[in-house]
């Protein structure tokens, strides 16, 4: 062992047992050794840079693509543990904030870190229906698209056009404007997602109606005809609140870190979530649940089922099983556990989905099969959310959009976190470069 090169040790790394927090690290290219705080379970990547083979040496870098191990900031919102199946707001388990909770006494919490008492839910529900409107001139960029456009691309564009209806957004370092606009996005995109669904089907918009609840509200939005009355089945707006719920925020997702990466530029919150709801439209993330169904359907039959999984091993990575497998639940998504026991109640009322039965073999199935058991690949939120959304009456194209508007109150309350971050600062990763070094000019004519 070499000697000690940079000691960081100091009171804070010693624990109450006495041993020290630290990591001790030998540079075998030099024989230095280097003693590095640990805290919260973490080395701070900084630490690494002073680990130099001499004096031009930029330093050592961590090298993590896609962040398989890389904490990128601190947070006080959702904590996961992916091993034991856990999912906390604020400190309160998500199946007993589904079971007692509407999804903006949620939202509120996911924003101001505690459930709100009578006067601040009434407070917030008055601000958030209060901005549920839209602006006629938006309305009319909405108009403009094809009528096969695909909900998600109307909504994602929509948001990004809000930022240049509220200038003042653009000043996010103003907590009362940023408020403003966190209200404004939660008002407004259950408003600009049923205008896509009734664009997309040649229906008149239905404005918003502020004496109902949000989900009410959304459901009406959606499915009244100007002719008829329209009255939801409670139990059906009572399973939307409940999805609302389980999609309202998921920690560092790659739809989050989009909303952080962007507004850490202090990107106005419209830009920013178009951000990330365009992440989030990817198949690979709240695009599965689109993709689930269209896999269902392609299925086709339960006789298929054992085609199909055999189609998923042999593809080996290529063609997956959609609404299966998880980058930080590897035991099971305690979200699909709810939302499967929830489907039985929406069946009641609608009638059972056909689809169900191959959605119920595919689980059966693939929790019995080695490939999927080695991989640790369990039912995640958007196996079984699709059949739900395909019983609500919802189309296939407009489900991830359904993702989106809950979405967004996680978004915001993580966006504001970064804001009041002091350690925070414009991302910007580091790579390593393996290109070409500098290499002569050649003209064209010499090429
Ligand atoms: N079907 C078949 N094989 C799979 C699947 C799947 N759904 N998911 C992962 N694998 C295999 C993968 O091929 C790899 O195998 P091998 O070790 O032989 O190369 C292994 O499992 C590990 O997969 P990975 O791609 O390294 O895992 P990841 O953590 O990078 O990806 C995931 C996580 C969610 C992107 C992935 O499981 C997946 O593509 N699932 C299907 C899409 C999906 O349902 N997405 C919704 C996620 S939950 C909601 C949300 O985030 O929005």
């Amino acid at each position: 062992m070499g000697t000690l090169e940079a000691t960081k040790t100091d009171e804070k790394t010693t624990s109450a047992t006495g041993t020290r927090d630290a990591l001790t690290v030998t540079d075998h290219r030099t024989g230095k050794t280097y003693e590095l705080p640990i805290k919260n379970g973490t080395i701070r990547a900084m630490d690494l840079r002073q680990m130099k083979t001499g004096p031009d040496d930029f330093g050592l870098m961590s090298y993590d693509p896609a962040f398989l191990n890389t904490a990128s900031c601190t947070s006080r919102i959702t904590y996961i543990d992916g091993d034991k199946g856990i999912l906390r707001y604020r400190g309160y388990p998500i199946d007993v904030l589904a079971e007692n909770c509407t999804y903006l006494e949620v939202a509120y919490l996911l924003l101001h870190g505690e459930l709100p008492n009578k006067q601040e839910f009434e407070q917030f529900t008055r601000e958030i229906t209060y901005h549920t409107m839209i602006h006629e001139s938006l309305k009319k960029v909405m108009d403009a698209f094809n009528y096969d456009a695909h909900p998600m691309g109307m909504l994602i564009s929509t948001v990004a056009a809000m930022s240049t209806f509220y200038p003042e957004a653009h000043n996010v370092h103003d907590a009362k404007v940023r408020q403003k606009q966190i209200h404004r996005l939660i008002a407004k995109m259950p408003t600009i997602s049923a205008f896509a669904y009734r664009h997309s089907v040649g229906m008149p918009y239905m404005y918003p109606n502020n004496a109902l609840t949000y989900s009410e509200n959304f459901l009406t939005m959606l499915f009244r005809t100007p002719a008829e009355k329209y009255v939801p089945n409670p139990t059906l707006v009572r399973a939307l609140d409940v999805l609302f719920i389980l999609h309202a925020d998921h920690e560092q997702n790659c739809g989050t870190h989009a909303m952080r990466g962007i507004g850490s530029a202090h990107t106005d919150p419209y830009s920013a979530v178009a951000g990330a709801a365009s992440a989030l439209y990817g198949p690979l993330h709240g695009g599965a649940n689109e993709e689930v169904l269209k896999m269902l359907q392609e299925i086709g039959s339960i006789s298929n089922v054992p085609a199909f999984i055999k189609e998923v091993k042999e593809g080996r990575g290529e063609k997956r099983l959609m609404g299966f497998g998880h980058r930080v639940y590897k035991n099971f998504d305690p979200r699909a556990k709810i939302i499967k026991r929830m489907a039985e109640e929406v069946f009641e009322v609608t009638g059972r989905n056909p689809l169900l039965d191959i959605a119920l073999e595919l689980e059966r199935i693939a929790l019995q099969d080695e490939y999927f058991v080695k991989r640790k690949l369990y039912p995640n939120v958007d196996f079984y959310s699709g059949l739900i959304y395909e019983a609500l009456g919802i189309p296939t194209k407009a489900f991830t959009v359904l993702f989106a508007i809950p979405r967004t109150s996680g978004w915001l309350a993580q966006w504001q976190e970064m804001l009041e971050d002091p350690e925070q600062k414009i991302a910007r990763p580091r790579q390593v470069y393996l290109g070409q070094g500098e290499r002569a000019f050649v003209p064209m004519e010499r090429r």
